[in-house]
């Protein structure tokens, strides 16, 4: 058994993902926990996706929404809502993440932004400023938490495929300081990618910024 900050966490959380990206992210982020994460499969149209301009909504919706496919009367269940927000589109595609990707893609993505160019590095980063946010809402049996994530970031003007999914092979984080937190656009940071999307990167790098790492983090703090 494992003690963390005094508690001993020995648990089994079915995350409802389609998403195997989603799934291994969170099996390494919790996994050091003491956490098991196994994937939640419901039948097929067995939840409707609410209409809602809020990550957070949506999550408390799916995550109500599962309770009715608990695995066990007592079992743990995690919903995860994310998107990338482009600044300069005013968000978007923000909440329509899924359906833009599947649509236009990333390739659409970059030619949305291809008038966003300069050539001083630090303005082009500014230009092209984005984040991924996610929304994790967790069920432990007797009440609902809900952790936020962010991951400062621009977006590229090439692909850079490899690693990841979704967007990263567009995505590129800002640096972090020693203490983990991100800098202002064109600062060096201890944690770099070095400019290269997270497409270009390992899947434990990308947890040195992941939004979704961000998220956990913060709906394990409030756990009891
Ligand atoms: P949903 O949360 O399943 O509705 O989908 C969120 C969408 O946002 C994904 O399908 C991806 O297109 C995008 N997204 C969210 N997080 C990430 C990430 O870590 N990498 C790349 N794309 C992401």
């Amino acid at each position: 058994m494992l003690l963390v900050g005094g508690r001993s966490m020995e648990a089994t959380v079915w995350f409802l993902t389609g998403n195997q990206g989603k799934l291994e992210e969170a099996q390494l982020h919790f996994a050091p926990l003491g956490y098991e994460i196994k994937q939640l499969v419901v039948p097929e149209g067995a939840l409707v996706e609410p209409q809602s301009a809020s990550l957070q909504d949506i999550a408390i919706s799916k995550l109500e929404q599962a309770k009715a496919h608990l695995p066990t009367p007592d079992a743990m269940i995690m919903v995860e809502d994310s998107g990338l927000f482009i600044n300069a589109l005013d968000g978007f595609p923000g909440v329509y993440s899924s359906y833009v990707h599947d649509t236009i893609g990333c390739q659409g993505i970059l030619r949305l932004l291809a008038h966003l160019e300069s050539e001083d590095p630090v303005q082009h980063k500014k230009l092209r400023a984005a984040s991924y946010r996610a929304v994790i809402a967790m069920w432990n049996g007797t009440s609902m938490y809900v952790g936020l994530g962010e991951c400062p970031g621009s977006l590229a003007s090439e692909m850079h495929e490899g690693h990841g999914f979704g967007y990263d092979p567009i995505f590129v984080p800002l640096d972090l300081d020693d203490f983990g937190q991100p800098l202002p656009a064109g600062e060096l940071g201890s944690t770099s990618t070095h400019g290269t999307a997270f497409g270009g990167v390992e899947i434990d790098i990308k947890h040195h910024f992941s939004h979704r790492r961000r998220a956990l983090e913060n709906l394990l703090e409030q756990l009891p």
